[in-house]
C-alpha cells in the first residue's frame, strides 16, 4: 500500500510539485474543491484566476501554511507535512516542518522586508539565523545575489530607500539566499506601480532562464504566455483547464475561461 507514495515510476522525473485531489475548507466554506497538477523540474506554471478563486491559498498550501483537508501534496517527492509510516500519514512537527519549508522560496504582493535592515542584512538573515552560514561567506552570496537581480548599488540602502521594484528584488534575493528548490509567488507585481512591474518580471524572467522551479500567480498574462511553460485557470476551487499558455490564452475551452478572460485581456 505505502510503497507507491511519493515514488516515481523506475525512469519517471520526478515532479518538483504534485498535487492529488486537494482539499481545504476554512469553516464550512470550501475554498479547494479538489485540485491535481503536476509542476516539473524545471517548469514554470503560472496560475491565473478570479479573485476568492483559491490561487493564494494552493500556493500556501504548497508551502505548508495551511493544512489540507484532503487530498495528498508532495514537493521533490516528500509528502508536505506528513511522513507516511506502514500505511497511515503523520504529522510532523514544527521543526520538520521548518525544514521542509527552507527547500522552498515565497515572494509575496508585499514585500514583507525588515525595515530596519538593510538591503544585503534582509538578504543574508536567513541564511545565517537558520542555516548556519558565516557571515563573511552569506554577506559575499548575498551581494551576488544583490547583483543578480540588478541591486548591486542598493546593497546598504533601507527599505524606506527603495522603490517598491527594488523592495520587490531584494525579497526574491532573499529568499533566493536560501537556495530553494522551487519559488512560488504570489502576485508579485500586483502592489506596484505599472513602470515598476517591468523590473521585477525582468528578474522572474532571469530566473526561469536559469532553470529555476516556479509557481507564480499573477495576473500578467504577457508574462504567462512567454515566460509560463504552463498556464492553469482557476475558478471556485478548481482547475477549470491548464495547458499550453498560447493555446490557454487564445483559444480557451470553457465558457469560464472565455469570460474571465474577455474581462483581462
Ligand atoms: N484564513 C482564512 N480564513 C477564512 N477564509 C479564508 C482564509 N483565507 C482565505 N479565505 C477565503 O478563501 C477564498 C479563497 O481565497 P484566496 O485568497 O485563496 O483567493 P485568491 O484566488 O488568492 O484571490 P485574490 O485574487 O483576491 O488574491 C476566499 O473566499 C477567502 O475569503
Ligand atoms: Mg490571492
Amino acid at each position: 500500500m505505502s510503497s507507491a507514495v511519493g515514488t516515481p515510476a523506475p525512469g519517471a522525473v520526478q515532479p518538483m510539485v504534485k498535487a492529488e485531489g486537494v482539499h481545504k475548507s476554512f469553516g464550512h466554506v470550501e475554498v479547494l474543491k479538489g485540485i491535481d497538477l503536476e509542476v516539473a523540474p524545471r517548469e514554470v506554471m503560472c496560475i491565473v484566476g478570479p479573485s476568492g478563486s483559491g490561487k493564494s491559498t494552493f500556493l500556501r498550501c504548497i508551502n505548508h501554511l495551511e493544512r489540507i483537508n484532503a487530498g495528498r501534496l508532495w514537493v521533490n517527492g516528500h509528502l508536505v507535512g506528513y511522513r507516511e509510516k506502514g500505511g497511515r500519514l503523520h504529522e510532523l512537527r514544527d521543526s520538520e516542518v521548518a525544514a521542509q519549508r527552507r527547500d522552498i522560496g515565497m515572494v509575496f504582493q508585499r514585500f514583507n522586508l525588515f525595515p530596519h535592515m538593510t538591503a544585503l542584512e534582509n538578504v543574508i538573515e536567513a541564511p545565517i539565523q537558520v542555516k548556519g552560514v558565516r557571515r563573511a561567506e552569506a554577506r559575499e552570496r548575498g551581494a551576488a545575489l544583490l547583483e543578480r537581480v540588478g541591486l548591486a548599488d542598493r546593497v546598504h540602502n533601507y527599505p524606506n530607500q527603495l522603490s517598491g521594484g527594488q523592495q520587490q528584488r531584494v525579497a526574491i534575493a532573499r529568499a533566493l539566499a536560501m537556495e530553494p528548490q522551487l519559488m512560488l509567488f504570489d502576485e508579485p507585481t500586483s502592489a506596484l506601480d505599472p513602470e515598476l512591474v517591468g523590473e521585477v518580471l525582468d528578474v522572474m524572467r532571469g530566473l526561469a532562464t536559469d532553470g529555476m522551479t516556479m509557481v507564480v500567480v499573477t495576473h500578467e498574462m504577457g508574462f504567462a504566455r512567454e515566460v509560463g511553460d504552463t498556464l492553469v485557470f482557476m475558478d471556485d476551487g478548481v482547475i477549470v483547464e491548464s495547458g499550453d499558455p498560447r493555446s490557454v490564452l487564445t483559444d480557451p475551452q470553457h465558457e469560464r475561461t472565455r469570460s474571465f478572460l474577455s474581462k483581462v485581456l
